[in-house]
């Protein structure tokens, strides 16, 4: 049989990847789909730059749509990123009768709605797991694997940059643990922050905008996508809770070690009576889970099946071909599925489309967790007494309190862990602590899930 044609927008990182892994794994790929997938045709904005894969055999052009409109190509691979161009050119896709790879996370958070309600109507497919996780299955796993199950929550590293930096931070303020006690916070943070960001930008693993992968914009993307098809509910990216690592200071780093917790940027989606928590946060984690020691690059989900119960997926979260492992995957499954009946495909968000359901995204105020606080009290007598007194009359418990001894004249380092609790009384109590005149500054809260089996 002839090689099924693909049409390659972007040869970056992950279109570079791509074309090095179906080159190199070309029999094997071809023995697993059934016949061969070559790259027949690519587009780049520069074609004089140096890249990193062998182009020889592909027709190259500046012109994305001419690839997205040639009669040859019957699979779009759309590796350009951003939601402006790339949304263009795979509707054009669609509307051309051809089936969409992406690694596009930004795209199917933000318009994936509209993209899978074109494709269905035009029976095509639109394959997306590079877009959560790197090279991590978990789309499949869970659109799939999990099928059985009413899924209850998940959670999961999801940007491989953020784990990077944080894994750093940490090796960082294990070496200035003495200063710890009694250093500003945050001191030398700035540097090391750049520093590692820098380094993870040479790599290939950040966004073209960093500032998503810092800020927690791109965590929100594949959250938002992996809550949908846990779940079965529409992609509903603007109504996802995101908070950023940016604040997040070595001295917090440390704090949290001696309490037995690592920081990490989790997306945590859970659903509830009332509805789905969709939430991006730095977040204490017990150090003695497993999701608690996955470092660098590398990404986990911890997924909770009522049949199955915990399960997790750990591997690299970004990099050119641990993504192109997930891009190629596609490939396959969409090769394979060609010719197959367009009614018996999986559903793109793993419900049949009609049967989505319309639980609400809940506001972060009515969600339940426990926090970590620290806070700068002037040394005297009855500060603690106060700051507990206002938490006890908003209904919080305190499950630890660690003071740091003041260094010189400075001030104490207050570190707090409290039980649940709704984040609106949080939100209160944390008003009240910051208008004491003994308490200088604002309050640093950093959430904290145990992330228990039940
Ligand atoms: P890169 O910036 O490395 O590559 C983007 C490619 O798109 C470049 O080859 C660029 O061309 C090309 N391009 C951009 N605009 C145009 C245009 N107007 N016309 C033609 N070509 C264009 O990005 P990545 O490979 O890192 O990321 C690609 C996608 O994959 C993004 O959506 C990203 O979020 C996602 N992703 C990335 C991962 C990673 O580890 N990097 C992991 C998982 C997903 P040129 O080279 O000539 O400038
Ligand atoms: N910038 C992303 C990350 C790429 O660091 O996780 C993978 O989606």
């Amino acid at each position: 049989m002839e090689p099924v044609k693909v049409g390659l927008l972007g040869l970056g990182t992950v279109g570079g990847g791509t074309v090095n892994v179906l080159k190199r794994n070309a029999g094997e790929i071809a023995r697993r789909a059934g016949r061969g997938v070559v790259i027949s045709h690519a587009a780049t904005r520069d074609l004089d730059k140096e890249r990193i894969c062998d182009t020889s055999g592909i027709t190259l052009t500046t012109d994305p749509f001419a690839v997205v409109n040639d009669a040859e190509v019957q699979i779009v691979v759309e590796l350009i990123g951003g939601d402006g161009l790339a949304r263009e050119l795979v509707l054009a896709a669609i509307d051309n009768g051809k089936h969409v790879v992406t690694a596009n996370k930004a795209l199917i958070a933000k318009h994936g709605n509209e993209i899978f309600e074109r494709a269905q109507a035009k029976g095509v497919m639109v394959a997306f797991e590079a877009a959560v996780a790197g090279g991590i299955p978990v789309i499949k796993a869970v659109r799939e694997g999990l099928a059985a199950n009413r899924v209850e929550w998940l959670a999961g590293i999801i940007n491989g940059t953020g784990n990077f930096i944080l894994t750093e931070m940490r090796d960082a303020a294990q070496g200035s643990a003495s200063a710890a006690g009694g250093g500003t916070p945050g001191a030398a943070k700035g540097r090391d922050f750049a520093e590692v960001l820098a380094e993870a930008q040479a790599l290939g693993y950040a966004e073209a905008d960093p500032t998503f992968d810092v800020e927690g914009i791109d965590a929100a993307h594949k959250l938002t996508i992996l809550a949908s098809i846990a779940f079965g509910i529409p992609l509903q990216f603007e109504a996802c809770f995101t908070e950023g690592i940016s604040n997040i200071t070595r001295e917090d780093v440390h704090y949290a070690e001696e309490l037995g917790y690592r920081i990490k940027h989790l997306g945590v989606a859970r659903r509830t009576e009332a509805g789905v928590e969709l939430r991006v946060h730095p977040t204490l984690i017990p150090e003695r889970r497993l999701i608690a020691n996955v470092d660098g690059v590398m990404n986990a989900v911890l997924v909770k099946g009522d049949a199955v119960g915990p399960t997790l997926y750990y591997g690299a979260g970004a990099g050119a071909e641990p993504t192109a492992s997930a891009v190629v995957a596609d490939l396959v499954d969409v090769t394979r599925t060609l010719t197959a009946d367009p009614e018996n495909r999986v559903p793109h968000l793993a419900f049949q489309p009609d049967a989505l359901s319309d639980l609400p995204i809940l506001p972060m105020a009515e969600i339940e967790t426990a926090y970590y606080l620290r806070l700068q009290a002037i040394d005297r007598p009855g500060v603690l007494a106060d700051v507990t007194r206002i938490l006890g009359d908003s209904g919080i418990s305190i499950e630890a309190i660690l003071q740091k001894e003041p260094v010189g004249d400075s001030e104490a380092t207050v570190i707090i862990l409290t039980h649940r609790v709704q984040e609106a009384k949080m939100d209160y109590a944390i008003g009240a602590i910051e208008a004491l005149d003994s308490i200088d500054g604002e309050i640093m809260r950093i959430r904290l899930e145990t992330l228990d089996a039940d």
